[in-house]
């Protein structure tokens, strides 16, 4: 008879997702948000999944619709929690806001730069108060705080 294997408790899914332009980081207005590549920040936040026991599904768009999208799916396929940079979309979107009350899936949002010390116009946040806190002004370690206050949120 073959062994049964022992089962494994099943990690905790959080779902990452970054906003328009996070795929030109590196290349994009340096100065402000530094030489780091997208693929930099996911790879040092699968590291940290890995320290944390939890398991990431990890999405970047340009499009609104397709950002709503994600987060309506994140609630039928047993995603515990949200990690998003909506980046521009911070300041103008009532869709992805409308999208996160609708699933109700705790939810962290994250900014490389400080938009508080920044254009007037990013001073607003229509994600803010449908999360339960913003990291903002750290570069890639924003992504980092905010993974750990998240999973340690979830447990
Ligand atoms: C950003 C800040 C936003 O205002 C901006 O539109 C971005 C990036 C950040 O991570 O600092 O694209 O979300």
């Amino acid at each position: 008879m073959p062994k049964k294997r022992k089962s494994k408790a099943k990690h905790k899914q959080i779902l990452v997702l970054h906003g328009p332009n996070l795929n030109m980081l590196g290349k994009r207005e340096k100065n402000i948000y530094g030489k780091i590549s997208l693929e930099v920040i996911n790879n040092d936040l699968k590291k940290l999944a890995k320290e944390l026991n939890i398991e990431l599904c990890i999405y970047q768009s340009n499009i609104e619709g397709e950002l709503v999208n994600f987060i309506q799916e994140a609630s039928r396929n047993g995603t515990c929690g949200i990690l998003i940079n909506p980046a521009a979309y911070t300041h103008t979107s009532v869709a992805i806001r409308d999208a996160l009350l609708a699933v109700k899936l705790p939810t962290v949002e994250v900014h490389l730069s400080n938009i508080y010390k920044r254009e007037e116009f990013r001073h607003k946040s229509l994600i803010a108060p449908v999360a339960i806190g913003q990291i903002t002004g750290f570069g890639k370690d924003s992504y980092l705080l905010g993974l750990m206050a998240l999973t340690k949120t979830l447990k």
